[in-house]
């Protein structure tokens, strides 16, 4: 068994995997690198009963990976690069090479996988992270659920400027109901749903619309989203409405917030 874990910025991620299958997958808040990768392996292990003798390796990633410089547990443990950890996680999960990826973590990637090349096209600072940091000064609320819950009810014409506000007509492919400016608008009247749509609206319309110049760039029609942030209802919901007027479609795979950690397992494999 080959145990994968990934160190991001907020979570902190671990699976097992198993003649290249995902076994066990578990979740930690990431607090300092060393602990939270201790506490996901620790929860995985106590969790799911698994034998310490059965870990033939532990492969971190992620931005807390250089912080872990010995072996964890005396199990070899060595580190991979993380856009390369995206990648091949990115393919296994998408079932196909050749796609364009977009990790929405605290902030957003996004990476050119092939089979034999894996690039990254570059990504934005806008991610899971802008919402938890503009909500709390915004909204005064850190807890990602009640901010999305309270999303779920806002009236976007209240914070965002459309086109509808400044035109009598559409505006070349875009219809009347499109953000012109994103909090161009901002009502008196907003109240807190309004401005936590607006603020889910601005992040998955700025990664959408750069995920789209990416797949455009390469000839591609679809873009695997993957990160904490790809199987967000609110956010997908955003990015259907980018699909309807570009035409390009973004996937959402099953256990997308694990594909850094099992791309990170799945590289022993590969060397091996
Ligand atoms: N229950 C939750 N608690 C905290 N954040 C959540 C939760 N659900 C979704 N999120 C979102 O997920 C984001 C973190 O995503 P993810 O775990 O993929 O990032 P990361 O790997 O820690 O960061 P990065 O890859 O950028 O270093 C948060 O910023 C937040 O917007
Ligand atoms: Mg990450």
């Amino acid at each position: 068994m080959i145990i994968g874990i990934d160190i991001g910025s907020t979570t902190t991620k671990a699976v097992s995997l198993d003649g290249g299958r995902v076994i066990h997958k578990t979740k930690t808040k990431a607090s300092d690198a060393v602990s939270s990768a201790a506490g996901a392996f620790g929860k995985m292990i106590v969790e799911h009963d698994i034998r310490m003798a059965n870990i033939r390796e532990i492969i971190i990633t992620g931005v807390g990976a250089a912080k872990i410089k010995n072996d964890l547990f005396g199990i070899p443990t060595v580190m991979v690069d993380e856009i390369s950890s995206i990648g091949i996680g990115g393919m296994f999960l998408a079932g196909r090479d050749n796609i364009i990826i977009t990790n929405i973590g605290t902030g957003t990637a996004i990476i050119d996988a092939r089979r034999d090349n894996i690039s990254h096209m570059g990504g934005s600072g806008v991610g899971g992270g802008t919402i938890l940091g503009l909500a709390k000064k915004l909204l005064l609320m850190s807890d990602f659920n009640g901010i999305m819950e309270l999303a779920q009810q806002g009236k976007l014409n209240q914070v965002d400027l459309l086109l509808e506000d400044i035109m009598e007509t559409d505006l070349s492919f875009l219809g009347r109901q499109s953000t012109a400016s994103n909090f161009g608008k901002m009502l008196d009247s907003a109240r807190n749903e309004d401005i936590a749509l607006g603020l889910i609206n601005m992040v998955y319309q700025v990664i959408g619309m750069l995920s789209i110049f990416a797949a455009k760039s390469r000839n591609i029609d679809r873009v695997v989203v993957t990160g904490n942030g790809s199987n967000n209802p609110l956010g997908k919901k955003i990015l259907e409405g980018l699909t309807k007027i570009f035409r390009i479609l973004f996937e959402h795979p099953e256990d997308a917030e694990y594909t850094t950690a099992i791309g990170a397992g799945l590289s022993w494999e590969r060397k091996t």
